[in-house]
């Protein structure tokens, strides 16, 4: 496909959204146009799925279930928004994607990374970033960035009842993708302020958009 794809991952507090925001914007300044989206979400059908995965309810999830509805949202993502935007050589800036399912449902819940892995290249027709920069946060100090925001929504709420040592699970996994994949997903030290952390991903996407001949 000609356009490009740029997910952002990490576990929840490293500032991910700040990032989001401010490479979008420096793309805006260089002239070029992206489209930003989010997982799970970014559909009117995903953000639907979204709302159910994220809810807090008396009765527990299954994992099998959690993993399907992610693939589920991800599926319509990538039919309705990512694979005609990629066709038309858009560029594409997607906060989460496969990797927070190998993440969180596999390494962070215990879910067959194997399966996972199978069911989201049926969801995507084997679809990989072509960049991924993950922010990388010890996780009690993610928890403090944590404590900063609404403690009210339901995002909040739903992970700060996940037990401590989840969070350190899912980091390792992230760290173990990284270094299982280290072309594709750059690690970056997400305790940085927001603005320098901003500059050293951007070199990547840099690079990426001038091989990609989009810069
Ligand atoms: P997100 O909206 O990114 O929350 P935040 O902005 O606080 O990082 O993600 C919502 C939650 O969904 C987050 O805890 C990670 C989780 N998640 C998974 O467990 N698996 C997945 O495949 C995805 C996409 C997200």
């Amino acid at each position: 496909m000609k356009g490009v794809l740029i997910t952002l991952e990490g576990i929840d507090g490293v500032g991910k959204s700040t990032q989001h925001r401010l490479l979008e914007q420096r793309l805006r300044e260089t002239g070029l146009t992206c489209i930003v989206t989010r997982e799970p979400g970014g559909t009117a059908i995903g953000e639907e799925v979204r709302q159910l995965l994220l809810k807090m309810r008396e009765e527990e999830m299954a994992l099998e279930t959690e993993i399907l509805l992610y693939a589920a949202a991800r599926a319509q993502l990538y039919k309705e928004l990512l694979r005609p935007a990629l066709e038309a050589g858009k560029i594409v800036l997607c906060d989460r994607f496969i990797d927070s399912s190998l993440a969180y449902q596999g390494y962070g819940c215990g879910g067959d990374l194997n399966y996972i892995k199978k069911v989201n290249a049926g969801a995507t027709e084997k679809l990989s970033p072509d960049l991924t920069l993950l922010f990388d946060l010890a996780p009690q100090e993610a928890r403090q960035r944590r404590g900063n925001i609404d403690q009210k929504s339901e995002v909040s709420d739903r992970i700060e009842n996940r037990p401590e040592d989840f969070h350190y699970r899912v980091r390792e996994g992230y760290l173990k993708l990284a270094a299982a994949n280290p072309v594709r997903i750059k690690l970056l030290d997400a305790s940085l302020p927001a603005v320098l952390l901003l500059e050293k991903s951007w070199v990547f996407v840099k690079e990426l958009l001038e091989k990609k001949e989009l810069l």
